[in-house]
């Protein structure tokens, strides 16, 4: 908790703010990673320069002279190790917890700062497959955490709505298509469009001809049909898109794509020109990257028109104009690497100082363990289809589990997403992953149902036991299971920022999964409900806190918490 931080700096800086000022002290007062090491602690290498001492030497001394009631202080080796009396802990964090609630661990830490997010980021007329779920999952829970820590966050799906693609879907639709089809099967029907042209296209040149045809009309004529048409296109993927969106609480508050950009690029050419960055060869235009060690852009082909990267050229400056952002991420597979630092080497040549606050934040692959998953054709599997089974499978185990359950389907609803999201978030976002069912769905190891069922047990002690929690006597809670308990809670504020400062939840989920270890260690040890009223009420209170930051991080890693399951 950063009250004892602060508490820590300021007690220092009484004995040695001569040596050392107090700004330098507060940076260098952490917390220790395990328990016996300290609540907090203070290394002393940098006193040793200006002391000119040994640094265990200052620790000892410094432990020696410094009393204060509120921290018993031992010196080990470089380090001061601060404990806070064990009552006083409980009570500051306890309480806390209890009297913010809902709002614990939320705070105005990003005020006046614009966070953009841009997520999932999906490529109209395509599936939305199993692979995109680390970008929305990933992506939802940063832009929730941005915005529970004050940020003015925006959650951008960059759509990939234009291109070539764009006139085959056309072609194929007018040599094809079938409204009625499409109405029904939507994207489906899409992509089999797509797949037909690309047969066609293969014997015979005429159909490649006529959807660059069909794209310099949408493009550059303005032509009605071919608008309509585009705009039907996205209004079929954006339904379907939605309706995944929804099942997995991803939000966003914008949509603009790739298209959005198109009238904007004349601008951004007269900006590259201007700044003398294009160079020319074989009819296209490039841009010269070497002295950043990158491979030459290509930002205008030879046939006039702009490129993924030009869009992106226009997008950053568009967003840095209209967001005025703090951080700009992107969040993008890491096959995409190369992409954005091209891109970020662009924006500083042209002079903008906030290249360096454009961020991409990569994410690596996820593969499905389950071969069964794979379709007959061995064609994609899409998203929905992979949640509409998490969905199935949760619902059979609790059939054989637990059949009298109330509300099933909705718990199976919570449980399956539940496994879905903890198993993703909990993954490094970088790393390449294989997801297996079995192990998601399992209550045992590291698993979204063994959180959740952590809280359970929680809820169901709290049912049981009776009477409100005030006047608690945290003497109460200073023993050994409790301790580990409310040390480990008193660090959700520092999670949730350094969770998002790394742009990584997997650092709030590892921290979660150590809370519900720790509950269910004290759920063995101490028996919370006796016939003892003081003590039933204070553990209680423990439990009741213990909860409540289960749950507010649950909800930041796209996380739902039954009360019962
Ligand atoms: N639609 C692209 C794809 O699926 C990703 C877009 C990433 N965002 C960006 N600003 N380039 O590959």
């Amino acid at each position: 908790m950063k009250q004892f931080n602060e508490e820590v700096a300021l007690l220092l800086e009484q004995h040695i703010g001569e040596a050392m000022p107090l700004e330098e002290i507060r940076e260098a007062v952490e917390v220790p990673k395990y328990a016996e090491k300290g609540d907090v602690a203070f290394p002393c290498f940098r006193l040793a320069k200006s002391m000119r001492k040994n640094p265990a030497l200052i620790a000892k001394e410094l432990a020696e002279t410094i009393q204060d009631e509120r921290f018993d202080i031992v010196a080990e080796n470089a380090y001061l190790n601060f404990f806070v009396k064990k009552e006083r802990f409980a009570k500051i964090v306890v309480s806390s917890i209890l009297e913010k609630a809902e709002a614990y661990g939320s705070s105005d830490l990003g005020e006046d700062k614009t966070m953009i997010i841009e997520y999932s980021s999906a490529n109209i007329s395509k599936e939305l497959h199993f692979g995109h779920i680390r970008g929305i999952m990933i992506g939802s829970s940063l832009y929730k955490l941005a915005k529970y820590l004050g940020y003015h966050a925006v959650a951008i799906n960059h759509l990939g709505d234009y291109g070539i693609n764009f006139g085959k879907i056309i072609t194929a639709y007018k040599h094809w298509g079938d409204d009625k089809d499409i109405e029904e099967r939507g994207v489906r029907a899409l992509l089999d469009l797509y797949v037909t042209f690309e047969k066609f296209s293969k014997r015979d040149e005429k159909y490649m001809e006529e959807a660059r045809h069909w794209f310099h009309k949408l493009e550059v004529e303005e032509d009605q049909e071919a608008y309509d048409l585009w705009a039907w296109f996205k209004e079929i993927s954006l339904k379907e898109y939605n309706r995944v969106y929804d099942m997995l609480g991803a939000e966003f508050d914008s949509f603009d794509g790739e298209a959005f950009y198109s009238d904007k690029m004349p601008a951004v050419h007269r900006e590259l020109v201007e700044k003398d960055l294009l160079f020319y060869e074989d009819g296209m235009e490039l841009i010269d990257l070497s002295d950043e060690g990158l491979t030459n852009v290509i930002v205008t082909t030879s046939a006039g028109t702009s490129l993924y990267i030009t869009r992106d050229i226009a997008c950053a400056i568009y967003r840095k104009n209209h967001y005025d952002f703090y951080k700009n991420v992107y969040l993008v597979g890491s096959e995409q690497r190369l992409h954005f630092q091209q891109l970020r080497a662009i924006l500083k040549k042209m002079g903008y100082a906030w290249w360096d606050d454009c961020i991409h934040a990569d994410h690596g692959l996820i593969m499905l363990k389950d071969g069964k998953l794979s379709s007959r054709e061995g064609g994609v599997i899409f998203l929905e289809d992979v949640i509409k089974m998490a969905l199935e499978k949760t619902l059979e185990l609790i059939n054989q589990k637990n059949p009298d359950l109330e509300d099933k389907e909705e718990v199976a609803r919570q449980v399956g997403l539940g496994a879905i999201a903890y198993k993703e978030l909990s993954t490094s976002r970088i790393k390449d992953y294989i997801f297996d069912w079995d192990e998601a769905l399992s209550f045992e190891g590291e698993t979204g149902p063994y959180l959740q069922y952590a809280n359970v047990r929680a809820h169901s002690l709290l049912e049981r036991g009776e009477g409100s929690l005030t006047d608690i006597d945290y003497s109460l809670l200073t023993d050994e299971a409790s301790g580990h308990l409310v040390r480990e809670l008193s660090s959700f504020e520092e999670v949730l920022e350094a969770a998002l400062e790394r742009l990584e939840p997997a650092i709030l989920s590892r921290y979660l999964m150590s809370v519900a270890k720790l509950f269910n260690k004290f759920y063995q040890q101490v028996s919370v409900i006796t016939e003892d009223k003081e003590n039933t009420k204070a553990k209680l209170a423990l439990v009741k806190a213990t909860s409540q930051v289960l749950e507010n991080g649950m909800r930041l890693i796209n996380m739902e918490a039954p009360k019962k399951m």
